[in-house]
């Protein structure tokens, strides 16, 4: 059993600024993170930028800068987004920082010596802005790159070579021992069947002809390869090789902490072929999960910067909260799976879900609570109506399979977990229907009514509070539910929502004008 975690995201290039797509995969490994630390693991986040290579090089030089100053500004915007964001992320890695070169040129260096790495002649097909080399089968006749569909270029240069032949078998062993080292299955079969299968040819980790990033030691004239420079950013961040390694024995090396990587389709080659490989070559233990998750797309094309197609969070939050945008995020695109940002369905999931179920459920409980008992939520009492126990059996069991959920990694699952039971309990209303209880006079029942639905609202309140990082709390204030009970420990047990005094507060998400929204949100698309 795993106690600890350590979840990173990709180091995203400073190549222009941060879109949703960014946003959707940062927020994702947030919610993650903090659903771990709710549940009390220890639990280490990263995120950060992969500041090096030529593409940043060309970049920079279009703006007219040199690439560290033109990075430098990048990476605040990019900062600046995780913060509007609320990311947990403890810390925040640069390729450009001194403290990961070092690990990259200790890694590229004993590579060399352990004879994991020779110098020789490298010709193929070059696509200059995924930095990677290409094959004849895989540029096809039409040489064209198999990940972005550019033109590729041949290319030849002298070029340290890493001996992926000799981990070849390793790697298929590992994937036998543990499907989740490239999960879903479905990119662990293209690995095999696209990239293994037809003979992996040694990967070129060095240039000659770019020096925007790491030096080789042993051999100046050489740039190491921008891939071995970035996944290195994992073991960098936590101080692997250096004089102070606790964080790196504590979440990378100690078998107690799962290690989870968090990356999009496009670069699953990079992170389930050869970042275990140079794993393996230095002697280290290898992620217990790469997670591919699927890309979130904008009429059916995948939002990149370099296509144009791209939205930004910013007036998204700026309009409708950081709350409903994560919302958004982790409930709409099933995390795995490719998703589609329309508008249409950003203000239906904020209309439906959020305004008129859990919003309404918030608004109605403690209204009729105001109305019926003054304001205080009445004791909690088990069986009175019909439906108490389904209601009772219902929070224990959303709470199982939330964990059940989240430990699979099936983000958008547990989600609606949540949410499930938020809408159990509006039917539950609708089918008590206090106000004929309150006309009956039939106060048991009544009392029983309101104080299972305080409990409801309680505990999705802190199941959602990873994804509604200030709007759970809201509904807690509201409930006037103590500090003391703001815990994951306390929903273990039904009913400690009892004798409170609700304060009303403001409507918690207002209900939205559907034609006025989607105008507005297709303006910012344009
Ligand atoms: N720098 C490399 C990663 C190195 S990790 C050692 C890189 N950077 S990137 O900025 O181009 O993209 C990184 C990640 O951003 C993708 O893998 C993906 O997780 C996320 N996304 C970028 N565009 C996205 C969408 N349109 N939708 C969802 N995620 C997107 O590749």
């Amino acid at each position: 059993m795993k106690t600890r975690f350590y979840i990173t995201t990709p180091i995203y290039y400073p190549s222009g600024n941060a879109h949703i797509g960014h946003a959707y995969c940062t927020t994702i490994c947030d919610i993650l993170a903090r659903n771990k630390r709710l549940r009390g693991f220890e639990t280490r986040f990263l995120t950060g930028t992969d500041e090096h290579g030529q593409k940043i090089k060309e970049h920079a030089a279009k703006a007219g800068k040199e690439p560290q100053p033109y990075v430098d500004e990048i990476v605040a915007s990019f900062q600046k987004l995780w913060r509007l964001m609320e990311i947990s992320n403890d810390d925040f890695i640069r390729t450009t920082e001194p403290r990961h070169i070092k690990v990259v040129q200790t890694m590229f260096s004993n590579m060399l010596k352990k004879g994991d790495i020779y110098l020789g002649t490298y010709k193929g097909w070059y696509c200059t802005e995924c930095e990677a080399f290409w094959t004849d089968i895989q540029a096809g006749p039409e040489h064209l790159c198999p990940d972005c569909h550019r033109p590729v270029h041949e290319a030849s240069e002298e070029s340290y070579f890493f001996k992926c032949s000799k981990y070849v078998d390793e790697l298929l062993k590992a994937y036998k021992d543990n499907p989740k080292l490239c999960f879903p299955a479905s990119r662990m079969h293209e690995m095999v069947n696209t990239f293994i299968k037809p003979g992996l040819q040694d990967l070129s980790v060095s240039r000659t002809s770019n020096d925007w990033g790491v030096t080789v030691l042993e051999n100046p004239k050489h740039t190491v390869y921008v891939w071995l420079d970035a996944l290195a950013n994992y073991l960098s961040a936590l101080g692997y090789g250096s004089e102070k390694e606790e964080l790196y024995k504590k979440f990378w090396e100690d078998e107690k902490t799962e290690i989870i990587h968090i990356i999009g389709a496009d670069i699953s080659r990079f992170h389930c072929i050869y970042w275990p490989m140079f794993l393996m070559s230095a002697g280290l233990r290898l992620p217990d999960r790469v997670f591919v998750h699927g890309l979130l797309k904008i009429k059916d094309e995948k939002m990149s910067k370099s296509k144009g197609n791209v939205v930004s969070p910013y007036p998204l939050v700026e309009k409708y909260g950081v709350d409903a945008v994560r919302y958004y995020l982790a409930r709409e695109v099933t995390f795995g799976r490719d998703g589609e940002f329309t508008p249409e369905q950003f203000v239906e999931r904020l209309n439906v879900d959020l305004a008129n179920q859990l919003g309404n459920l918030l608004n109605r409980t403690v209204s009729m609570i105001n109305k019926y008992f003054n304001g205080e939520i009445p004791a909690y009492k088990a069986g009175v109506t019909k439906f108490d126990t389904e209601i009772e059996n219902m929070i224990l069991g959303t709470i199982k399979q939330y964990e059940i959920h989240f430990d699979d990694l099936q983000i958008t699952e547990g989600v609606t977990d949540a949410m499930n039971l938020v809408a159990r309990a509006n039917k539950y209303i609708d089918e008590t229907a206090p106000w004929v209880l309150a006309k009956e006079n039939e106060l048991d029942e009544l009392a029983a009514v309101m104080s299972h639905l305080a409990n409801v609202l309680y505990v999705a309140a802190i199941l959602l509070s990873p994804v509604l990082v200030h709007k759970a709390n809201e509904i807690l204030d509201q409930l006037n539910v103590p500090t003391s009970l703001r815990n994951y420990q306390s929903i273990q047990k039904v009913g400690v929502i009892e004798k409170f005094k609700v304060n009303k507060g403001a409507q918690l998400f207002p209900r939205l004008d559907v034609k006025a929204e989607i105008e507005y949100i297709k303006g910012l698309m344009k």
